[in-house]
């Protein structure tokens, strides 16, 4: 009997199945795409990054990668983009819910203003809760699917970020519990991946960094830098039939750096 290489099943996870993800066009969200197409995976990216959405399409092959422009903000772009899945590719497997900003670097809530917290808020939470209605309008039917929230670190603590990206990423381990919980019955999976700092281009224009110096500087795990596919790699974990009975998990990918209190830590530094 014919051996199936290692090498060639471990790339193909995703074999089948059919991949939305917003804010597919740059960091965490462009190397997830790339993972799951090389897993096999036909995937669309949605984004309003236009040109670079096209380029990352145009180097994935054009029969298995499409791009729809959708702001994660506006119902019917987010329609549209489910509706796109469906006609291109004949149905929706995965939706990972991953567009997002940071806000503007203020902690001081005094200087926050209601405009800017409600952007953030928008795109975060709003954007997740429309991508997760409309997968579930065409994953309900099918009794099947997996939907994927990309949230934070900072949806679990308090004190990494601002106001409003800590909330939106609190809210969205919420909805996440919350939904996998009303589709469970449906055979849909709701998780959320929870990152810690992943110098993307968010990250370094929040960060006014542009080397990966200070990853070392807060990290708890040292000798290794979280990179953008080391996150697509916890997408996949969670899109693929290998997490088939896991749904309300917020997988955290962080080194650990959550579960340190640097204001009691009985650990001396040893490096
Ligand atoms: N980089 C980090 O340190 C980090 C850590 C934890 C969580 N995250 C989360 O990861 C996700 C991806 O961020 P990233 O770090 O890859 O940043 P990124 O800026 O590289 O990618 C974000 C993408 O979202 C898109 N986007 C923004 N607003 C949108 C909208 N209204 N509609 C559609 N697309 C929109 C952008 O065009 C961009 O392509 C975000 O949800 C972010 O909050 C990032």
């Amino acid at each position: 009997m014919a051996t199936v290489p290692l090498a060639s099943a471990v790339l193909r996870r995703l074999e089948g199945k059919v991949a939305l993800i917003t804010g597919g066009a740059s960091g965490i969200g462009e190397a997830t795409a790339r993972l799951f197409h090389q897993n096999g995976a036909k995937v669309v990216i949605a984004d309003i990054q236009d040109d670079k959405g096209h380029s990352v399409c145009q180097e994935l092959h054009k029969s298995s990668a499409s791009y729809v422009h959708c702001d994660v903000t506006k119902e019917k772009d987010i329609e549209t983009a489910v509706n796109t899945a469906v006609s291109t590719y004949g149905k929706l497997d995965i939706m990972l819910n991953n567009a997002g900003i940071s806000g503007a670097n203020k902690t001081n809530i005094l200087e926050n203003t209601l405009s800017e917290f409600q952007q953030v808020i928008n795109v975060n939470l709003v954007g997740i809760f429309l991508g997760t209605k409309h997968a579930a309008r065409v994953m309900i039917p099918a009794r099947r699917g997996s939907i994927i929230n990309t949230a934070s670190i900072s949806g679990n603590i308090g004190g990494a970020t601002n106001h409003a990206y800590t909330s939106s990423k609190h809210a969205v381990v919420g909805l996440t519990r919350n939904t996998a919980v009303e589709l469970g019955p449906f055979g849909i999976r709701v998780n959320c991946v929870s990152p810690y700092i992943v110098l993307t281009p968010m990250a370094k224009k929040y960060l006014e960094v542009d080397d990966d110096g200070i990853l070392g500087v807060y990290s708890n795990l040292k000798g290794t830098n979280l990179m953008p596919n080391d996150v697509a790699e916890a997408n996949l974990y969670l899109g693929s039939d290998e997490s088939k009975y896991v749904s309300g998990h917020n997988l955290v990918v962080d080194g650990g750096f959550t579960v340190v209190n640097n204001g009691f830590c009985v650990f001396g530094q040893s490096v």
